[in-house]
C-alpha cells in the first residue's frame, strides 16, 4: 500500500517556470489546475485567473479586476449573476436544510412546472445535478426501452462529458459517416454513430439503415450555435417514428433560452426524452431528464431484475436549494417580455459583430439564434460541423484570447458567446468596441497568439 505523503508542491516553482506570471493568484491557479482551468480549455499564465464575484453581466477576479462576461457560467446564469430574486430564494432555502436526496416541496413544484411545458402531458421527470447526467440517463433509457444499442449523434455536437458527448466532438472531419471518432481517450465510442447536422436525407438514411440496432437519435436542436434548417427537426421526428427509434432532445442549452418551452416550443417538434440543465438552475447545479412516462417508468425500482430496467440516481439531483433557485429563475424568465428582450439583444449583438467585421475588413460571418452569437472567419455557407472547418479557427482562437486580454470573460476554446437578461445595449457596445480593437490589431498583425 502506498503511504500518503504530504504534498511538497511549491507554487513559486511554477511561477519560476512561467516567468510572465507576475501575480501569485495566477501562479496558484496554474499550479493547481491542469492548463490553469477547470475544464475544456487551457489558459496561458498571463490569463489564468480566479473569479471572486459576479453581478449582472460583470465579474471580478481575486485581484479586483473587472471583466465583462460573455460566458455567463457557460450559459447557466441566464438571468445574470447574483440576480437578487435568485439570491433571495436560495438564501431563504439554505437554512431549511440543503439536501435530503428525495423529492421536496421545491423540486415537486419544479417538476410540475417542467412537465406542464412538455407537448406530451403524460411525461415524467427525474432530477440530477448536471447536463452530462441528464443526457446520459436519456441515452440509457432509450437503449433499454428499445432493446437496441446504438445512439446516433450529429458530428460536432456536445452532450456533456459522457461517452457520446465526447465522441466526434471535434473530429478530423475526414472519417466517413456514420463512423465515430473519439475526441478523448478513455471513451467508449463503439455504440455511437454519426451523421451531419442539417442534412435530412443523410440522417434519414442512417436511421433507416441502422434501424435494427439504433435506439435513439440525440440532437442539440441548436447545434452548437447553428440553427436547424427549416424542416430538419421535423424530418428527424418522422424518420425516428418510421424506424422505431426514440428522439432525444438535448435541451441543456436551448431549454428556457430559445423559448420558455425550449426548442420543442420554438421549433414545434416534440421529443420522446428531453435533457435540461444550465439556464434551468439560474446558475445553481441542476439537470433534469423528462419524457414519455412509458420510457421514464423503466427507472422504477419495481423493474429491477427485469430486462428493461434503468438505474438512475443522483445524490444532489433536485436538491431544494437548486430547486428554489430554479423556481426563482423560471419566474424571471416567464415574465412578459423576457424572451422578446433576449431575442432583440441577440439580434443587436450579432448585428454589432457583423459591423465590426465589416469595419475591420475581416472576412467572416456571424451565426446564432436567440441570445447567442459566434463569429466564423469564412464566408462560405455554414450548416454543419464540416462546413465550420472552412473557417479560420486559429484566428478565432487568437481573437478569443485577445478579447480575454481586453477584459471580456469568455470560454476561449469555445465557440458561443452567451448573452443574458442582465446584458444591455451598452454592454454590447462595450464588447463591440473591444472586439474592433482586437480585430484591428489582428489585421495589422500585432495580436499575440
Ligand atoms: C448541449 C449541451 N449538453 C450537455 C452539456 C453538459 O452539461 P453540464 O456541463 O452541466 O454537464 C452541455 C454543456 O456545455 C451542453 O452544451
Amino acid at each position: 500500500m502506498t503511504a500518503l505523503t504530504t504534498p511538497t508542491h511549491d507554487a513559486t516553482a511554477d511561477t519560476a517556470r512561467h516567468p510572465s506570471v507576475d501575480d501569485s493568484h495566477a501562479a496558484r491557479v496554474m499550479a493547481a489546475f491542469p492548463g490553469g482551468s477547470n475544464g475544456e480549455f487551457d489558459l496561458t499564465p498571463d490569463l489564468a485567473t480566479a473569479v471572486a464575484k459576479g453581478s449582472g453581466c460583470r465579474l471580478w477576479d481575486m485581484q479586483g479586476r473587472e471583466m465583462l462576461d460573455f460566458s455567463m457560467g457557460w450559459g447557466s446564469a441566464l438571468a445574470g449573476h447574483a440576480h437578487p430574486e435568485i439570491v433571495a430564494a436560495t438564501a431563504a432555502r439554505l437554512s431549511l436544510g440543503t439536501n435530503f436526496a428525495t423529492v421536496t416541496d421545491a423540486s415537486l413544484s419544479l417538476a410540475e412546472t417542467i412537465i406542464r411545458l412538455q407537448p406530451r402531458r403524460e411525461s415524467k421527470i427525474r432530477f440530477c445535478a448536471s447536463g452530462t447526467e441528464a443526457t446520459m440517463h436519456c441515452l440509457r433509457l432509450a437503449r433499454a426501452f428499445t432493446g437496441k444499442r446504438l445512439a446516433l449523434k450529429f458530428e460536432g455536437a456536445y452532450h456533456g462529458s459522457n461517452d457520446e458527448g465526447v465522441t466526434s466532438l471535434f473530429p478530423s472531419g475526414k472519417t466517413p459517416f456514420p463512423n465515430p471518432e473519439p475526441s478523448s481517450d478513455g471513451v467508449h465510442f463503439a455504440d455511437t454513430i454519426v451523421a451531419p447536422f442539417n442534412d435530412p436525407d443523410a440522417a434519414a438514411h442512417a436511421i433507416k439503415s441502422h434501424a435494427r440496432d439504433l435506439a435513439c437519435v440525440i440532437v442539440e436542436p441548436l447545434h452548437r450555435c447553428l440553427a436547424p434548417a427549416p424542416g430538419f427537426l421535423e424530418s428527424l421526428r418522422a424518420a425516428c417514428d418510421a424506424a422505431g427509434v426514440l428522439l432525444v432532445f438535448d435541451e441543456v442549452v436551448t431549454g428556457f433560452r430559445m423559448a420558455f418551452g425550449g426548442a420543442q416550443e420554438r421549433w414545434g417538434v416534440p421529443a420522446d426524452l428531453v435533457a435540461y440543465g444550465k439556464a434551468l438552475g439560474g446558475g445553481m447545479p441542476i439537470g433534469a431528464f423528462v419524457g414519455r412516462a412509458d420510457v421514464m417508468d423503466l427507472a422504477r425500482e419495481a423493474r429491477a431484475g427485469k430486462t428493461t430496467y434503468v438505474w438512475t440516481a443522483s445524490t444532489l439531483g433536485g436538491n431544494p436549494v437548486s430547486a428554489a433557485a430554479s423556481l426563482a429563475a423560471l419566474s424571471i424568465y416567464a415574465r412578459a417580455g423576457a424572451y422578446a428582450r433576449l431575442e432583440s439583444l441577440g439580434e443587436h449583438f450579432r448585428e454589432r459583430l457583423r459591423r465590426v467585421l465589416r469595419d475591420t475588413g475581416h472576412v467572416g460571418q456571424v451565426i446564432g439564434t436567440g441570445p447567442l452569437g459566434q463569429i466564423i472567419f469564412s464566408n462560405l455557407p455554414v450548416v454543419d460541423y464540416r462546413s465550420t472547418l472552412a473557417g479560420d479557427r486559429a484566428k478565432a482562437r487568437v481573437m478569443m484570447l485577445g478579447l480575454f486580454r481586453a477584459g471580456i470573460f469568455l470560454n476561449p476554446m469555445g465557440t458561443k458567446l452567451y448573452l443574458s437578461l442582465a446584458h444591455d445595449e451598452a454592454a454590447i457596445e462595450e464588447f463591440g468596441r473591444r472586439l474592433a480593437r482586437v480585430l484591428g490589431d489582428l489585421r495589422d498583425g500585432v495580436a499575440h497568439p
